[in-house]
């Protein structure tokens, strides 16, 4: 398939097809470190075409004709730094929808339900953290069915859900809570009627009482040592791992144990880290979903 985007010529008064420049494997190779040491991705050879393609579109954007003086803005201080930002929006893959995981979503809820205090009156506390939460869909997932299953048995919740993501495009849509439908397929019809609100023809907003529970956070998974980031009872992290190499995801993920705090949950997506274990986590017995427990004896980080 030919590969291009249409330009608008201005003299010619005609919409034209504009192909990608060529890149070559030394300046691809380039290109991919770069990538892995700003964002973490890996970008596989069977990628490149994606890269090329995005590259085309944002150079005309910002009117560069060719991959020397788009580098150079790149490294342009101020501007570099807001360029980078954007490009790491187009070349990163915020597909998601709500429900997505419906098994871990059950588990979630399963483990609300373990830790209820006894007395009735008091609150059960929980943080919870959706990592690579793309436009919003996981947490808000998360927190939508912590709330329902809280009301459903009556009980008091002091909860709340950090959603961290390296692209701010995502992370700003997210805020809003403003969903198309094709998005809330998998959500059950009670709880759209419950949290959702219709917004337009084809949209829903979330309503506010779920909206405030989540705190939308930009964080690059690469830097989790710079971040100061509490105790988590349950880590949610699914469909990121993947675009990173598996040494990077071993690390990410230990990083990750470091802030479960004792008897807290990972839960991770299928087949996006096998054969690893770690000394302080122990598997949670389930056939649909990866998940494990940080165990209680463990002498906690935090
Ligand atoms: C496919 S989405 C997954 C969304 C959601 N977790 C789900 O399963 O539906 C992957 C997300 O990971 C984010 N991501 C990629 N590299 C990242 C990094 N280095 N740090 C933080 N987030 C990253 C992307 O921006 C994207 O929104």
């Amino acid at each position: 398939m030919a590969l291009g985007t249409v330009k608008f010529i201005g003299e010619t008064g005609r919409w034209q097809m504009q192909h990608p420049l060529p890149m070559d494997d030394t300046l691809f190779q380039h290109w991919r470190e770069m990538l892995e040491a700003r964002i973490g991705i890996s970008l596989p050879q069977e990628r490149k075409s994606f890269l090329v393609t995005s590259l085309a579109v944002r150079m005309r954007e910002v009117g560069c004709e060719n991959y020397a003086d788009y580098l150079e803005l790149l490294e342009s201080g101020r501007n570099g730094a807001v360029e980078w930002e954007i490009l790491v929006d187009r070349l990163t893959v915020h597909e998601t929808r709500f429900c997505r995981d419906q098994q871990a979503l059950l588990l979630v809820e399963q483990e609300v339900q373990r830790r209820l205090p006894k007395n009735p009156d008091e609150p059960v506390k929980l943080d919870f953290w959706s990592v690579g939460c793309a436009t919003g869909e996981e947490p808000y997932s998360l927190a939508i069915t912590v709330e329902h299953f809280l009301q459903s048995v009556d009980r008091p919740g002091l909860y709340s859900v950090m959603a961290t993501d390296i692209s701010r495009a995502s992370l700003a849509s997210a805020r809003e809570g403003v969903f198309h439908r094709n998005r809330l397929k998998n959500m059950p019809v009670e709880l759209l009627r419950t949290y959702f609100k219709p917004y337009d023809l084809d949209h829903y907003q979330l309503v506010k009482r779920i909206r405030d529970r989540v705190c939308f956070t930009r964080l690059n998974l690469i830097n989790l040592d710079a971040n100061r980031i509490g105790g988590m009872d349950v880590i949610f992290c699914q469909n990121v791992l993947i675009y990173f190499r598996r040494e990077r995801r071993v690390e990410i993920v230990n990083r990750l144990v470091d802030h479960l705090r004792p008897g807290g949950v990972l839960i991770l997506g299928a087949g996006e880290l096998v054969n690893w274990n770690h000394p302080a986590l122990v598997p949670i017995v389930n056939e649909e979903v990866i998940a494990y427990r940080r165990e209680q004896e463990e002498d906690a980080v935090l």
